[in-house]
């Protein structure tokens, strides 16, 4: 396998030679008579598109039969969009194999838990671990990479396409062989596994290699440890897939980056992208919004994180959407002005592309009702027209490209291990949501004004931030909680919540009382969860009497720095404590036992982030309407000021050289869902915490 390579991200110039933000789309010509193309190039140059992802659907396109290929369509469309000034981000068409490769090798199509097949007639149905699928799909690859190699338009290889979006688990023949390597790598000796899996339970002691299968349908709950390893394995099987396909473009390509379409947003869990990150040469990621009371605070969590997976670096914003998604059961149109706010909320969070799914509106298909930037109607509506102005607003923010985002003084932790193993079954409870925990934090945060950075866990340098808040820390191995120790000693402050610091990472509780191996640290004990129904609420003493909901804990105090930040006033451990905090060498760790929500914690927030000395960066009638995100360079920032609301704000005393929005007389007018960007001298040795 080569070293990794320094990221490389595609980007345009502009006619002076100048760097540009990458803006365009999935392109799908394949779906459209030739004279559309003519008249798709000619709109794309009037909206600024100036990238396009093609031929991600083509693979039965491309190569009709297992032994002929048909690239002259491709080769024109390459063709016209170069002359155009479009570069090609190429998919290498794996992500769909076409009928006469199922029919063939019905042995490629992946299996469920419950042992039903998945049938062809949809996409993406093959098994990640089936050698007859990777030899087809390698093919594939290597004749694209050979036949555009030296294409003039090619600027970047789009790997398959969100991979594991719908199949990640898969449960057949190829995956258990598959699985069980990957064990055999993990734990060399079956001993080991057996110790792990802790198979004393329930009479499941393995004596042989070949009687280990993957989690399939079975009389009860699944042993916990195979299902979590499962969850690993299957990812590692999908990165297994990417790095194949890539080492192949990597031989034919060297030059040309390689990226692939992540899927940071909430409902998608099964792939562990802060690991994945390393196997491309940017980072991609795929957004849509989920209608409902947080979606926007969802997106710039979901852009704030691939931000912390990339690195902090510039990423790829590959899909979003202009208006209505067809995969929701409703699905509403976005109202006037999101479409630009939405894609400016991922610029302000790092992205230096943005794309949408889709270029033209399919006329047929499953996604015939999902919008695009050139809707049924045609150029004529305001869908257009606003692709049109978003396009003209990207020009002007070229000089943002290539900056970072400016590091905040928060981090909130996001962690795949604690995700997977804190939300499996035969738990306290089965209502617990790991993103929505995470997700409640910053939006507390963005109703204070505060920035915060969500990062990672493998890949955070906790010292970098003067509070680090890790919600639902499930899993800590021992190493993780002595890095927590360090920096807590070091004079960093660290929240934690309910079922944090339970399990090892083989998912073995830690004894003699939870929070298990951060006991000590937190200076606090348990001695057993009290999970609520659903409906149930108990209430803290805390200011406007906050109801905690879904879990609560037995504590009791085991030291003298250990102080109560709050006491339940009713349920079962009414007058116990419900949040604490210890002092520890320089810095504090602080522990809530129960779920806030995005408003309860908003008013917990300002004690727990006072003893760092962290407050809202925004004028008190500014915090929660408007958003403020950072990008930086040496000699500039980047002050991001988003709109979340339907009102107009006015921001008075800003200052800096506005790149977009509106000042009237000093004042900088915020038109609902408006967003203005400001350009500032960097102060050297930044951050520089406010923008007035
Ligand atoms: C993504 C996918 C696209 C399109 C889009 C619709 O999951 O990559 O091909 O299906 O969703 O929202």
């Amino acid at each position: 396998m080569t070293s990794p390579r320094p990221p490389r991200f595609p980007y345009p110039v502009g006619p002076d030679g100048s760097r540009r933000l990458v803006y365009g789309a999935d392109y799908n010509p394949e779906q459209w008579p030739r004279e559309v193309w003519e008249e798709d190039v000619r709109l794309m140059r009037e909206a600024g598109v100036n990238v396009v992802s093609l031929a991600i659907f083509s693979w039965a396109r491309l190569q009709p039969t297992a032994d002929s290929w048909d690239f002259t369509w491709l080769d024109e469309v390459m063709d016209l969009l170069h002359a155009a000034g479009v570069g090609v981000d190429l998919a290498t068409a794996t992500a769909s194999p076409p009928p006469w490769l199922t029919t063939a090798h019905p042995e490629i199509l992946p299996v469920t838990a419950t042992g039903e097949t998945l049938w062809p007639g949809a996409r993406q149905h093959w098994r990640p671990t089936s050698p007859v699928f990777r030899t087809h799909a390698l093919r594939l690859v290597r004749a694209l990479a050979t036949r555009y190699a030296d294409h003039p338009a090619l600027v970047a290889w789009h790997i398959n396409n969100e991979l594991g979006c719908h199949n990640v688990y898969d449960h057949s023949d190829d995956a258990a062989r598959a699985f069980r390597d990957w064990l055999r790598r993990r734990y060399t000796s079956l001993d080991a596994l057996n110790q792990a899996w802790g198979t004393a339970f329930w009479s499941q002691h393995y004596s042989a290699w070949d009687q280990i299968l993957p989690p399939r349908l079975a009389a009860s709950h699944p042993n916990p440890t195979q299902q979590l390893d499962f969850k690993r394995f299957s990812s590692d099987a999908l990165k297994d897939h990417l790095l194949a396909e890539r080492e192949v473009l990597r031989e034919l390509t060297p030059h040309t980056p390689v990226t692939t379409n992540f899927m940071v947003m909430s409902g998608i869990k099964g792939m562990n992208y802060a690991d994945w990150a390393q196997a491309v040469d940017f980072v991609s990621n795929d957004h849509y919004v989920v209608p409902g009371p947080q979606d926007r605070d969802e997106l710039s969590f979901c852009a704030n994180l691939t931000s912390g997976i990339a690195g902090h670096r510039p990423w790829f914003l590959m899909e979003h959407s202009t208006g209505a998604v067809n995969w929701q059961p409703v699905n509403v149109p976005k109202r006037p002005g999101e479409l630009a706010r939405d894609s400016l909320l991922h610029v302000a969070h790092g992205a230096d592309a943005v794309c949408f799914f889709q270029w033209r509106q399919s006329a047929a298909g499953a996604e015939k009702y999902h919008s695009a930037m050139v809707p049924h109607a045609g150029a004529d509506s305001d869908v257009f027209r606003d692709v049109v102005g978003l396009g003209g607003t990207l020009r002007s923010l070229a000089a943002v490209g290539g900056t970072e985002r400016e590091k905040a003084r928060v981090a909130i932790l996001f962690d795949w291990d604690s995700r997977w193993a804190a939300e499996q079954d035969s738990h306290p409870t089965a209502l617990l949501d790991y993103h929505r925990e995470a997700l409640d934090w910053y939006s507390a945060l963005l109703r204070l004004g505060v920035r915060a950075d969500v990062v990672p866990v493998p890949q955070s340098d906790f010292s970098a931030y003067d509070v680090v808040i890790a919600p639902v820390l499930h899993m800590v191995p021992q190493t993780l909680a002595k890095e927590l120790t360090r920096y807590v000693e070091g004079g960093g402050h660290l929240v934690t919540t309910y079922f944090s610091g339970v399990v090892d990472e083989n998912d073995h509780v830690w004894l003699g009382g939870y929070p298990g191996v951060l006991r000590e640290l937190l200076g606090i004990r348990i001695e057993e969860f009290g999970p609520l129904p659903e409906g149930d609420s108990v209430e803290l003493d805390l200011d406007g009497a906050p109801a905690g909901t879904l879990w609560t804990d037995r504590i009791s105090l085991t030291d003298g720095d250990t102080e109560v930040l709050a006491r339940y006033r009713t349920g079962a451990y009414a007058t116990r404590p419900a949040v604490t905090r210890r002092t520890a060498g320089h810095g504090s760790a602080a522990y809530v036992s129960t779920r806030l929500g995005a408003q309860g914690l908003a008013g917990l927030l300002p004690a727990l982030l006072a003893p760092a000395g962290v407050s809202s960066e925004l004028p008190e009638h500014a915090r929660g309407v408007v958003e403020q995100a950072v990008r930086r360079d040496a000699d500039n920032r980047y002050v991001f000021l988003v709109n979340r609301g339907d009102e107009a704000v006015a921001l008075p005393g800003v200052s800096g050289e506005v790149l977009t929005g509106r000042t009237d007389g000093g004042v900088l007018a915020l038109p609902p869902y408006g967003v203005a960007v400001l350009r500032q001298a960097a102060r050297p040795g930044g951050p520089v915490p406010a923008h007035m």
